[in-house]
């Protein structure tokens, strides 16, 4: 569990409903096909943070974390994003994922897809178990995610800020899931409505701060820390906070830089060179500083909670996933 829980007890419950939201998830992604439960094991089975269980979880503690629905919603939430997965490894052409091959490199496009639309339809029939509002949540989260994922297949119009469409982006195909990650815990656990709205502005901070630390790590993270390529999103000209922060200045140090961010960074001397200077830049920091005040916006939200162990494990999480190295 990657959680700065420092009460003992919180932690032990913490870990031993997450070993129950593991075992469900195992029954649920069955099919009576053997293809397609291995299919659909082969990236849960890779690994995986586990983030979005873990936060209904979390805010499943300011109410009854033990009611029925909370173990449920947690694999609904991760149903739902392992879905996504298949999917958006066929969009990106990826072919690794949480250090496997990735779906569609496996096996093909058409079973990835398949398998993106069983775990959905999987996580909608444990949804419906939930309840007609449940229902209701995840369709209006699907759509947001839906919507922000398409949303980053088109560029900005000419009179919209390329910054302002990113950020749209992300808190669509990000910050919705997680949003409702953190709404369904206190929900199902029976906490006030106060808290439950509390935290579902609460996840959407945090959901936008852990995408957008990604951005950063892509450009400031050695590849043996991170586990991945440094400057990947930079060679492939994915828009990400630092380079649209960048781009934004007209200072005459930077047109070097500006030069190279317009054309190709596949040439690996002119990409480590546009890396350094990006490294080097006041943007880093601008960046930084907007994720942690996405991470500072998050916990003036907490403010409703009762203080204890519960708020202040929320607190820190807010900010270990916006400073986080790996
Ligand atoms: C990861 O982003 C992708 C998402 C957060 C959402 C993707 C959503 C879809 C493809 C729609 C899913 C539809 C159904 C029916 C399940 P990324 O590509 O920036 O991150 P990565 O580095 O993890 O690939
Ligand atoms: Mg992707
Ligand atoms: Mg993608």
């Amino acid at each position: 569990l990657a959680l700065p829980v420092l009460d003992a007890d919180l932690e032990a419950r913490l870990r031993a409903r997450m070993v129950e939201v593991e075992e469900r998830l195992e029954r649920e992604i069955k099919s009576e096909a053997a293809f397609i439960t291995g299919a659909a094991r082969h990236l849960m089975h890779a690994g995986g943070k586990r983030f979005r269980p873990l936060l209904v979880l979390l805010a499943a503690e300011t109410g009854d974390p033990t009611r029925d629905g909370v173990v449920t919603s947690a694999c609904v939430v991760e149903l739902t994003h392992l879905a996504s997965l298949y999917h958006d490894d066929v969009m990106d052409e990826a072919d690794l994922r949480r250090g496997a091959e990735s779906a569609n490199s496996r096996w093909d496009n058409h079973v990835a897809i398949l398998t993106g639309d069983f775990l959905f339809s999987k996580s909608s029939e444990l949804t419906a178990s939930l309840g007609a509002d449940a229902v209701r949540i995840q369709a209006e989260t699907f759509t947001k995610l839906v919507e922000g994922q398409i949303l980053e297949t088109l560029t900005p119009g000419p009179d919209e800020d390329a910054l302002a469409h990113y950020l749209r982006v992300v808190e669509g195909k990000t910050g919705s899931l997680i949003a409702t990650s953190a709404r369904y815990g206190a929900r199902f656990a029976g906490a006030p409505l106060e808290i439950e709205e509390a935290l579902t502005a609460y996840g959407e901070k945090v959901g936008m701060a852990f995408q957008l630390s990604d951005d950063i790590l892509d450009v400031s993270s050695e590849s043996d820390e991170s586990g991945k390529t440094p400057g990947t999103d930079l060679r492939e000209g994915v828009p990400t906070l630092p380079v649209l922060m960048a781009r934004r200045s007209a200072a005459p140090e930077d047109a070097r830089l500006l030069e190279l961010l317009d054309g190709e960074l596949t040439d690996d001397g002119l990409h480590a060179e546009a890396l350094e200077l990006l490294r080097r830049h006041p943007a880093m920091d601008e960046a930084r500083r907007y994720v942690l005040d996405r991470a500072r916006e998050a916990q003036d939200l907490l403010k409703v909670l009762p203080e204890g162990p519960v708020r202040d494990a929320l607190d820190a999480f807010a900010v270990l996933i916006a400073t986080r190295t790996a």
